[in-house]
């Protein structure tokens, strides 16, 4: 959730420091701070609220080239300039960065305390950073290697001493951290969006590892002391990738990104000649794969709704048994899961703490693990045994939408490359493919429509409820238009199975309410224009996504937006897409935040 950023080199550390904040503030935006040392001399500058802040109260002509910088997305007290990170010790020789969650850290505040340790704020890091003051016997890496050892909890962490001046210690668990190499200086950062400006080349810091970094040297070794060895490998983003390119926001632009990003993501993979589905990924772990008793889809947010997609895929492509999971709740239920199981955690950052946990169990538990993720070489990624990427480059908004069309995507391949090895004729196998190489050029029609879903939000910014329903493949649509347009617009919207309104949320339609209904052309069409009735003569206003050439049912809707026909598994990749516009738009109409909503950050590393 906090973004972490360092530097140690010969050039001044701030600039450098401060651009990486930015390109991290989508991870945390509640306060931000930057340490700087130099000559023995700590110095530390920090400020609650956005980067803009911090940046009136830096002195720019800070010379220094070693630092560290965090922006924080509050865990333990409030966003004050206090509880911003760097925290220091008493002394004021050493600084840490984190990000994560300390857990025992009431035990050690009080043990701290009791041996005379004063503290000035409420967080957890500035008990890792007394602990080391504690252990500092003239060797910052062992006193930080002494202090992790009696620490429980989650964390990625920068640490400086005021004695030790071209140094920077970092160690990770369960957060993620990689190590920029250029030439004669090293960047520490938790994501690859702060250092790509400097490097394409990377050091993944594994978990339970502790690095010394220098301008010259990077030195890993476990919490042990064990050197580790590692490879140094190249980032495949490019810095375009993570610029707004003239669009006001990144969450528009990764919105009009999608036919493009969907022609990546489908890229090599569909096999048209042979009516097959190619997943590079899957080779080594088909068999085991196909043979399966049962699927579990896992994620959280906008993951989980793709998950549940995926449920319906592989129920009707792979007939082998799927359920879909919260992240969060899986981990803690005592699950019943053996060598028959296969898990597909699916997730855009694959740094969610609740996914990664999730995965880890199952594993622990003999499942076959598999990743349908965005980010190459995150955690997610490099902990299952296999997987399928995205390819949907970088994702900024902290509202996922090209993640989620990326992850329905994924999951469609692999539905229809297991289908195919199951039950699948060539026959539905070649419909399949060819309707799933037709999406990028449909998403861009309905994109070049995209100013009637902005009208549609005009009309309707002002009403607190909404009610969002789908029936089938749809019904995860449904959730997913209901969140977007919650956490980016503050307004209250409730996805729903269509069919689900008589039994309870009925009572909430009143005039005027918008009920957003997808009633695309498909087996449950009849019913789903039943609903549609039902919400009416309750005074209703319906936003209906139909598909084109649907002329009757503008009669029973208030607004129709059209989408282009596809077959019925495929249709969330479209009907989405007018969600996410309303989304925006009302967001944006309403004056709010779109890319740095109140109270959420991207990728949530904290449980
Ligand atoms: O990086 P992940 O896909 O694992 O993230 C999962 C959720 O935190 C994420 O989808 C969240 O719900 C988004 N803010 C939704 O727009």
């Amino acid at each position: 959730m906090c973004g972490i950023i360092g530097y140690v080199g010969n050039r001044p550390a701030l600039p450098i420091l401060v651009e990486g904040l930015r390109r991290l503030e989508y991870r945390g935006y509640d306060s931000a701070g930057v340490a700087l040392i130099d000559q023995e001399n700590l110095c530390v500058t920090k400020s609650a609220g956005r980067l803009s802040a911090l940046e009136q109260v830096l002195d720019h002509s800070m010379p220094q080239t070693t630092g560290i910088g965090h922006t924080r997305w509050a865990t333990h007290g409030p966003p004050t300039d206090v509880n911003a990170h760097p925290h220091t010790d008493t002394s004021g020789k050493i600084a840490v960065i984190h990000n994560g969650i300390i857990e025992n850290d009431r035990a050690l505040r009080t043990y701290l305390q009791r041996q005379g340790v004063t503290f000035k704020s409420e967080t957890d890091t500035e008990v890792l950073a007394q602990l080391i003051a504690m252990f500092y016997e003239g060797d910052l890496e062992k006193a930080v290697r002494k202090a992790l050892r009696e620490v429980s909890g989650t964390y990625g962490i920068g640490v400086l001493c005021a004695d030790e001046p071209n140094v920077i210690v970092a160690a990770r668990k369960g957060s993620p951290l990689i190590i920029g190499v250029g030439k004669g200086e090293h960047l520490l950062a938790s994501d690859a969006a702060a250092i790509l400006a400097h490097t394409t080349q990377v050091i993944y810091v594994g978990d339970g590892e502790i690095a010394h970094i220098t301008p010259d040297e990077l030195r890993l070794t476990t919490l042990d002391a064990i050197p580790v060895a590692k490879d140094v490998q190249q980032i495949e983003w490019s810095l375009e990738q993570i610029e707004l390119a003239g669009y006001d926001h990144f969450m528009l632009k990764e919105i009009f990104e999608q036919p493009e990003v969907l022609e990546n993501c489908l890229r090599g993979r569909l096999d048209q000649n042979e009516n097959a589905i190619r997943l590079g990924g899957l080779v080594d772990c088909t068999k085991k794969l196909t043979g399966a008793k049962r699927i579990i889809l896992t994620g959280c947010g906008t993951a989980w709704h793709a998950a549940l997609v995926g449920e319906y895929l592989f129920e009707e492509l792979v007939r082998i048994p799927t359920e879909v999971e919260y992240a969060s709740e899986f981990r803690y239920r005592n699950p019943v899961i053996d060598e028959g199981t296969a898990l597909i955690a699916v997730s855009q950052s694959g740094e969610t703490a609740d996914t990664h946990a999730a995965l880890i169990e199952a594993k622990q538990r003999g499942a076959l693990t598999l990743g349908a993720v965005n980010v190459v070489g995150s955690t997610i990624a490099r902990e299952t045994d296999a997987g399928v990427y995205l390819h949907v480059g970088p994702e900024i908004g902290v509202a996922s939408t090209k993640a989620f069309t990326g992850q329905v995507a994924v999951l469609a391949m692999i539905a229809c490359f297991l289908g195919r090895r199951k039950h699948l004729s060539p026959c539905a196998a070649a419909e399949f493919i060819a309707a799933l190489a037709a999406i990028p050029k449909q998403i861009k029609r309905i994109l070049d429509t995209a100013e009637e879903a902005r009208k549609v939000a005009q009309i309707y910014t002002d009403r607190e409820n909404w009610l969002y329903l789908g029936r089938g493949y749809n019904y995860p649509v449904a959730l997913e238009g209901a969140l977007k347009l919650k956490e980016i617009s503050y307004i209250h919207a409730e996805g729903l199975p269509a069919a689900e309104m008589k039994h309870g949320p009925i009572a909430l339609i009143q005039e005027g309410m918008p009920v957003v209904v997808i009633a695309t052309a498909g087996r449950q069409y009849d019913k789903i224009i039943n609903n549609m009735m039902q919400v009416r003569s309750r005074g209703g206003s319906i936003i209906a996504i139909a598909t084109e050439g649907d002329r009757e049912i503008a009669k029973q809707a208030d607004h129709v937006l059209y989408v282009p026909d596809t077959i019925e598994p495929l249709q969330p990749l479209l009907t989405v897409i007018p969600l996410q516009l309303i989304a925006y738009h009302a967001a944006v109409i309403r004056g709010c935040n779109v890319d740095k909503p109140r109270n959420l950050a991207k990728s949530v590393t904290v449980e």
